[in-house]
């Protein structure tokens, strides 16, 4: 495949991503997959890899999202299914659906090892759930679950699962720039919640 029919496939790719997720639900939908292309093509200007897998992946990545599939999760079998329309070569074909089906946070226990490439875009979306960019994603999410931001009382919170899940992910990056950047924006994180906390007992 010469570099004209890479750039063909991404751009089908990307408009077909962008069709299908343009609908879900800001923070899980096409804005997200934007920003993790991008991250992702940061981190692999420092580290290297094949930025036509890395970018194809990062775009596919949540394209059968269980959220919003019945609790399946099918963004392996969608990618499978988009390349193939698109006339992807087997090995990229492999390559992506692998990388795709192999990086959630849900399969952390039993995914098979990743490629530098899924590697790269595991950081890339992870990089998503901290920072401002985090805070705005988390918060959106509790309050569609309906959970309270924080409460004195014994209740699961939005406030908690940033403790539980979310100041853990710097120590689970694999790039070392990818985890320089998660570094960053975990501290941001944890003067947010710090200067919360502040406020609420003033108040
Ligand atoms: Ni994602």
């Amino acid at each position: 495949m010469d570099s004209d029919d890479a750039r063909r496939m991404i751009s089908r790719t990307r408009d077909r991503v962008r069709e299908r997720m343009g609908l879900q639900g800001a923070g899980h939908g096409w804005d997200h997959v934007e920003r993790v292309v991008s991250n992702a093509l940061v981190i692999s200007a420092d580290v290297g890899g094949d930025r036509f897998v890395i970018e194809l992946a990062a775009l596919l990545h949540d394209i059968g999202d269980a959220k919003f599939h019945d609790g399946r999760e099918r963004s392996g079998e969608f990618s499978r299914q988009i390349l193939l329309e698109f006339g992807g070569e087997t090995d990229v074909i492999e390559h992506v659906t692998h990388i795709v089906d192999n990086l959630s946070f849900r399969r952390r226990h039993d995914a098979r090892p990743l490629s530098l490439e899924g590697k790269i875009v595991q950081d890339a979306d992870r990089l998503d759930a901290l920072g401002a960019i985090g805070i705005v994603r988390t918060i959106e999410y509790g309050h569609s679950a309906g959970r309270a931001f924080y409460s004195s009382e014994d209740v699961p919170t939005t406030f908690d699962h940033f403790h539980e899940k979310l100041l853990r992910l710097s120590e689970s990056m694999n790039t070392e720039i990818g985890k320089r950047l998660a570094k960053e924006r975990e501290q941001f994180m944890v003067e947010f919640l710090e200067r919360y906390q502040a406020e609420q007992r003033i108040g």
